[in-house]
């Protein structure tokens, strides 16, 4: 069987884990540049969980799929590519600071909520999904 064949009959998801397994980042300390924006995000959050429980308290946060999925100052749901558009460090998390913003580590570009570069380290928005809130889940999506 050749590996094109192979590849075909494993499907395509398990196809891609074999021939990307660390598409989304194998580094050791976390601070590796280059990593691609999160793409074809859609996933759930049970904000009742242990992984959701961050998101109880305004200003709270949790990271997912290199999302940045935060509870900003006014209670609402946002999320962001937690990838940098700088650099593409996996550094930005959400901080309290002006209101509730999106700030990377790595240089120091910081971004509104609508990914609106603030300063002057990058021009490049910062990528931004959506959220809906069902009941106690909370869905991040494009
Ligand atoms: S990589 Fe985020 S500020 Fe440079």
């Amino acid at each position: 069987m050749e590996r094109k064949q192979f590849l075909q009959n494993l499907g395509a998801g398990a196809a891609f884990a074999l021939v990307f397994p660390c598409l989304n980042g194998c580094s050791k300390d976390g601070a590796v540049g280059g990593l691609p924006v999160p793409t074809g995000i859609d996933f759930t959050v049970d904000l009742d969980s242990q992984e959701g429980a961050p998101l109880q308290n305004n200003g709270g946060f949790i990271l997912k799929q290199f999302v940045v999925v935060a509870k900003n100052l006014e209670g609402q749901y946002v999320a962001a590519s937690q990838v940098c558009s700088h650099q593409q460090t996996e550094e930005v998390r959400f901080v309290e600071n002006d209101g509730g913003i999106y700030y990377c580590s790595a240089h120091g570009a910081r971004f509104d909520q609508t990914g609106k570069p603030l300063n002057s380290i990058t021009s490049n928005p910062l990528k931004i999904f959506q959220t809906e809130l069902t009941g106690n889940l909370l869905r991040v999506f494009e």
